[in-house]
């Protein structure tokens, strides 16, 4: 990653595609998913950490003067950094014992029931000092932006107590402030009922609405609130209660919804009108019509589809047909999804959810950044926007998703 002084100019030039990503100030939907909007031998040029201008190179070159720093892309291709709209980030220690398990037959939902899974990710994490978990969450900060992210939502939910979800919380604040990528913090207090209090389950709901919740709003430690939707974790009626108290106290609303059963979790989300559903393998068709209805962004995450072993993915297209501005991300967590790369979700939603690469590059960068509320700054090269742009080692943006197994971020520029 490059840390040029933001009083120096930045010109790169020479990129055989600049995917821009220009267009509508809004989600796109459709057709428009395939529109990149891409210039052929094109440029940016970056002044004080933002654009200032794309276009041919000849062009950019014009505004090279001896206080500008040029980067010459040599025929590589320039896209605005990913925008990962669904991770769970800070937690302590792995599941490779658990992993190892799966692979001899074990199901994601057995090792749940018998106190591992989310769980056994809780224990370790409740264990951990903040200074821990901020030592970890650099080294995956890093993950994300050697693979050419740039920002990522940042979920808590391994802590399950006031304590222990503030102090999650407090380690993304800290993320954001030491390492270059950029974090939207989400409070996901409602992953899991925690073991103490699994008879006497409305007392947890009580302590996430009327304790946590406050303490949250009141420290500012999150902009969205997300719950676990799903048979075995939170019921529909649970959800509604937490996410409206969520919104009395201004914040904004994410949901894990229909991931291993169809729970209701789409219809709940249209009718709160949520700001995301995440998941969806399960949704069907009338589910996909409430979301429409609703304007509520799709965000599917592939990858814990494939790290689970399951042929369920999503279903893209009919979302897509149905004029869902539709939004692709990692997951990226210890259980079912421990994957950082966006480029892997990219191959994954060609190949297993027939999104054409055009449509998952809008998918993982615009799309994503308006599901984050921060669609009027980040996510496509057009100007005024800030500049987190990243270019890729390979002259046709179509091989992002074709060539996988491999990053192909070559140069990482936050805000230039
Ligand atoms: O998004 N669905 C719930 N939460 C995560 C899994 C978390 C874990 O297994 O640690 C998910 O898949
Ligand atoms: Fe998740």
């Amino acid at each position: 990653m490059s840390s040029e002084n933001e009083s120096n100019p930045l010109a790169i030039i020479g990129a055989s595609q600049v995917v821009t990503l220009a267009g509508p100030a809004r989600p796109r939907v459709g057709s428009e998913l395939r529109e990149l909007s891409i210039i052929e031998r094109g440029g940016v040029f970056v002044r004080d950490g933002l654009i200032e201008r794309v276009g041919a190179t000849a062009e950019i070159e014009k505004l090279i003067d001896s206080n500008t720093t040029v980067v010459d892309a040599g025929g590589r291709v320039v896209l605005p950094g990913f925008v990962d709209a669904h991770t769970h980030p800070v937690f302590a220690g792995t599941r490779v014992d658990e992993f190892e398990e799966r692979s001899k037959g074990a199901t994601y939902a057995e090792i749940a029931a018998r106190g591992g899974g989310i769980q056994s990710t809780v224990n370790r994490t409740r264990a951990a000092s903040l200074d821990q978990l901020v030592e970890t969450g650099k080294r995956y900060a890093q993950w994300f932006l050697r693979g050419g992210t740039t920002t990522v939502e940042a979920k808590s939910g391994y802590g399950l107590s006031l304590e222990d979800e503030v102090k999650i919380l407090r380690a993304i604040k800290k993320l954001n402030e030491e390492t270059g990528l950029r974090y939207v913090p989400t409070f996901l207090g409602a992953h899991s009922v925690p073991p103490e209090y699994r008879a006497r389950r409305e007392q947890y709901i009580a302590l996430l609405v009327e304790e946590m919740l406050p303490t949250i709003a009141r420290e500012k430690l999150a902009e969205y609130c997300d719950v676990f939707c799903e048979q075995n974790v939170f019921t529909t009626d649970e959800a509604w209660k937490i996410l409206s108290a969520a919104r009395c106290h201004g914040l904004g609303l994410r949901m894990h919804a229909d991931q291993l059963s169809l729970s209701g979790g789409a219809q709940l989300a249209a009718e709160l009108g949520t700001a995301t559903a995440d998941h969806l393998e399960h949704t069907d068709e009338a589910g996909i019509a409430a979301l429409k209805r609703a304007n509520v962004q799709p965000v599917l995450l592939p990858g814990s589809v494939y790290a689970l072993g399951s042929s369920r993915y999503p279903a893209a297209r009919e979302m897509i047909d149905a004029g869902l501005a539709v939004v692709l991300a990692t997951d990226f967590n210890p259980g079912s999804s421990p994957t950082p790369s966006m480029t892997m979700i990219l191959s994954l939603a060609a190949t297993h959810m027939k999104m054409t690469p055009a449509e998952a590059i809008t998918a993982t960068t615009i799309n994503a950044a308006y599901s984050l509320n921060r669609g009027d700054q980040l996510g496509s090269l057009e100007f005024g926007k800030i500049a987190d742009i990243v270019i890729h080692d390979c002259d046709d943006y179509r091989a992002l998703a074709y060539f996988f197994g491999i990053e192909h971020a070559w140069r990482v520029f936050m805000r230039g």
